[in-house]
């Protein structure tokens, strides 16, 4: 099946973890994928694998992702679907008491976490808009919906991907272009398994409805539903992929 034949997508943070699972995913199913990523080597490797293309892009800075749009449609001729998936995550935030965030940090995750989704989703814009379709998929997380101790400032990141995305529908699903978001839980990857130990990974196994871990790959599907013609009429929602722990 090639559900996305000749779709051009773009996934930013693409190049490591749950992005390259995305880029993946819409590769097998006939895709062109831009692999776009601040390490750049990570994003030339799985961009060769999936014979898409890779920009080095820091989503934080405006002609950043301004640049990345307009070379993914000088490349491609048009962009069709945006993974906002780069993020500052666990594996470079510590987990701290509250107090104890440094300003400086606070600053950097709403930079990339939140100012990241509102520009690379500004840059691709007028491109969808010129053809009057579109599809914006928002990673956010499950601690957004239930709250977690240790990173105050990610969970806040997390929380203001709900309110952008819902607001953002509303600007702009009249010109057909949806806008959506994704909560993963607690995803088995490198990073995850490098900062978490055994018993906590354990722990959130048994939380869950379906007791196991979470692969990258789960939260492919849920992305996927959000990119395609089915999901047409579907705008400013959040659908919860963490086997059944937080009910939402
Ligand atoms: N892993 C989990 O358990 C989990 C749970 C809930 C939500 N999430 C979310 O899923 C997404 C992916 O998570 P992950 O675990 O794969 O993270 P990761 O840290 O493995 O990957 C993040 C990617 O984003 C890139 N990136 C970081 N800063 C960037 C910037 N300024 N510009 C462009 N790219 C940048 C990194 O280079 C990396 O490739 C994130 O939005 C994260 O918040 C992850």
């Amino acid at each position: 099946m090639e559900q996305f034949k000749d779709r051009i997508v773009i996934v930013t943070g693409g190049g490591t973890g749950i992005g390259e699972a995305y880029c993946r995913g819409f590769a097998k199913e006939g895709a062109r994928v831009v692999v776009a990523d601040i390490a750049a080597e990570a994003a030339g490797r799985v961009a060769k694998d999936i014979d898409g293309m890779a920009i080095r892009v820091d989503v934080s800075d405006e002609v950043s992702t301004e640049a990345m749009a307009k070379t993914a449609h000088q490349r491609y001729g048009r962009i069709d679907i945006l993974v906002n998936n780069a993020a500052l995550w666990t594996a470079i935030l510590p987990m701290k008491p509250w107090t104890d965030i440094p300003v400086e940090e606070w600053d950097r995750v709403m930079a990339v976490n939140v100012r990241g989704v509102f520009l690379a989703s500004r840059a691709v814009f007028p491109y969808m808009k010129e053809r009057s379709w579109g599809r914006i998929i928002n990673i956010s997380s499950t601690t957004a919906l239930s709250g977690v101790p240790g990173f105050l400032h990610y969970v806040a990141s997390k929380a203001a991907i709900l309110g952008l995305t819902r607001s953002l529908a509303r600007e702009i699903g009249d010109i057909g272009i949806t806008v959506n978001a994704v909560t993963p839980g607690l995803v088995s990857t490198e990073g995850v398994k490098s900062h978490y130990s055994n018993e906590a990974l354990q722990g959130r196994v048994a939380a869950r409805s379906i007791k196991r871990q979470q692969m990258p790959e789960d939260l492919v599907g849920a992305v996927m539903f959000f990119a395609s013609d089915r999901a047409a009429f579907i705008t400013g929602q959040a659908l919860n992929v963490d086997g059944g722990h937080v009910m939402h």
